[in-house]
This record gives structure tokens, sequence and C-alpha cells, in this order.
């Protein structure tokens, strides 16, 4: 049986549509995604999910109590039979009860090297704060923002021109290359973890 994907995004879905084609290509084997949810009416990763033919759901989450919110968004998890939940762009809190219910099974992507710079414009962060190495996290979700273990990660340089512009296009295409790994490790059951560290198992 094919693992199922839910993906959560809140805008471009450029990391939603790298692990679509990762599937595709079989880079990410035996799996496939069974919804992606927006949060954000008219989120240009809802139209990329629909020119793939891949189910979507758009749940405003506007004047909604998070755990409210969180309880519908889970219910569609559900109805879609969802192993895994890769939150991809999702500019959201999670409740505690969101994370409880899928313990170990939900993803995030951020562009940054964490524990450095959680949080909104972490790749502007970087910038100001003067780092001379940039990257991305993949990580296992828990109840704290941009927090949880550590599963893939990408280090890229700050060039001394960079704007943020040009930086966040460097670490985006490592993104894109990362998520898909860290998808297809953790589906795998090739990780364990250990305290905070996600060993290879
Ligand atoms: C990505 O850079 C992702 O890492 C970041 O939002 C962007 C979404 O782009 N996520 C966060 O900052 C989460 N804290 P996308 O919609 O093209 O995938």
């Amino acid at each position: 049986m094919k693992k199922r994907i839910g993906v959560l995004l809140s805008g471009r879905g450029s990391n939603f549509e790298a692990l679509a084609e990762s599937v595709a290509a079989g880079r990410i084997p035996n799996a496939e995604i069974a919804i992606v949810i927006s949060n954000r009416e008219g989120a240009p990763g809802i139209d990329r999910a629909k020119s793939r033919s891949i189910s979507t759901r758009v749940i405003p989450s506007k004047g909604l109590e998070r755990e409210a919110y969180d309880r519908q968004v889970a219910a569609v998890l559900d109805e879609n039979k969802v192993d895994l939940v890769c939150l991809a762009g999702y500019m959201r809190l999670l409740s505690p009860y969101f994370v409880a219910k899928f313990p170990n099974r939900i993803l995030n992507i951020h562009p940054s090297l964490l524990p450095s710079f959680p949080g909104l414009e972490a790749q502007r962060q970087a910038l100001e704060y003067g780092v001379k190495f940039a990257g991305c996290t993949v990580h296992f979700v828990d109840e704290n923002l941009d927090a949880g273990p550590i599963i893939v990660q990408a280090v890229v340089p700050v060039m001394d021109d960079d704007t943020e512009a040009t930086l966040s296009e460097r670490i985006l295409k490592e993104e894109h290359r990362i998520y898909s790994e860290a998808v297809r490790i953790v589906l795998e059951g090739k990780c364990k973890i250990v305290g905070r560290r996600v060993l290879k198992s």
C-alpha cells in the first residue's frame, strides 16, 4: 500500500511541487500526495496541485480559534487517510491538539539552519545577523515554533553581494532537494528519534 502524504500550505507551493515531482519520479517510492490543504483562498500552491490532478481543499482560517480550525484540518486529513503531514510554507502555528494527533508524523521545512533564526523572514534574519553560512532544515514538528528533532539540513554560503532575494533563491534550491530526502527517510522508516537526535536505523 502506498503511503499517503497530506500537504498543508499557505502560498506559492514550490516545496509542495518539489515533493510532487519527487513522488512522480520515484525519488520518494511507494508514496502519493493524497491531499493538499490551504488555509488561504487563492494560494498559488492550490492551483499547482490542481494542475497535477491532486485533490485540494481550501479551509479558510480567518476568525477561527486555533484548535477549532485544526480540528477541521485534521478531519480532512483523516478522511484522506493520511500517513504523513508535510508543512510546506504553512504560515500557521499548530495547536497542541493537532501535534498530539499526529505524533512524529508532521514534518516542516524552514529556511534557516535551526535553531538559528526561527520564525518569519529567516533569510532576512540571517543576512542582518551577518552569518557567513545559511541553509535550511527539515524537522519533526512538536508544540514549539520551528523546533522538534532535525532530520536533514543543508548549508549554503552567504555572499557579500547577496540580497534577501538571492539568498532565498539559493536556499530554496536546497529546500526542494532535502524535503524529498527527509520524506523518503521517514516514510521508509529508516530513522529513529533518540532524545532530540534523529538517527539512522
Ligand atoms: C519556504 O522558503 C519555506 O521554507 C518557508 O516558506 C517558504 C514557502 O515557499 N517556510 C517557513 O518560513 C516556515 N517557518 P513555498 O510555498 O514556495 O514552498
